[in-house]
């Protein structure tokens, strides 16, 4: 069973791990072009995205232990279409449905808060979350920015 929780303070260093994870940045459209994620860079994230973010850490309960094992980015929640950025940030765990429940989560969540519509941005080479998208019923709307998909749900 996975569930959503809000982050608090004690989140960003487990986060910080995961974004520097070779294979974790390789999702991202941003990426550290092979340096290693830097402190400064994770905290000014970590918190500038604060206001208008919001950000929710996915909990697996697995043998009576709940633990920390990714994160879904919601912003901007002024926005009539939300984005919905996520992270499996155990990479052990991918493929087993993890990264799909956790999205399905997220917009059980937007949908709870009234939002009738989200989208997300993914760079074409990231196949494993443009196949969860499509899953999830995503429509490819265009291109947003170069080599990204830009895809959109109704809620
Ligand atoms: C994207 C991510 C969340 C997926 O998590 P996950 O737990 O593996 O997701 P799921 O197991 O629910 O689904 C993965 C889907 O990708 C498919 N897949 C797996 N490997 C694949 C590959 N090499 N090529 C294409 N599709 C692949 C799986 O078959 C599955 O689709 P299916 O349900 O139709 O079979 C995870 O890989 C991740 O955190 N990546 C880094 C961050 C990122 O890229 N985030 C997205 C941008 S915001």
């Amino acid at each position: 069973m996975i569930y959503l929780r809000e982050t608090n303070g004690g989140d960003e260093v487990l986060v910080m791990s995961w974004h520097s994870h070779p294979l974790i940045q390789q999702g991202f459209y941003s990426q550290c072009n092979n340096r290693p994620l830097e402190w400064e860079e994770h905290h000014r994230w970590w918190t500038l995205t604060t206001k208008d973010w919001k950000k929710l850490m996915v909990i697996l309960v697995e043998n009576d232990i709940d633990r920390s094992i990714g994160l879904i980015r919601i912003s901007s929640l002024e926005d009539f279409s939300p984005q919905i950025a996520f992270t499996i940030g155990e990479v052990s765990l991918w493929g087993k449905g993890y990264g799909t429940k956790a999205v399905e989560l997220a917009l059980e969540w937007l949908k709870d808060k009234g939002y009738k519509h989200t989208h997300t941005s993914i760079p074409k080479s990231n196949k494993r979350a443009l196949a969860l998208l499509k899953d999830l019923c995503y429509n490819i709307y265009g291109e947003a920015r170069k080599g990204e998909v830009w895809l959109q749900r109704t809620i």
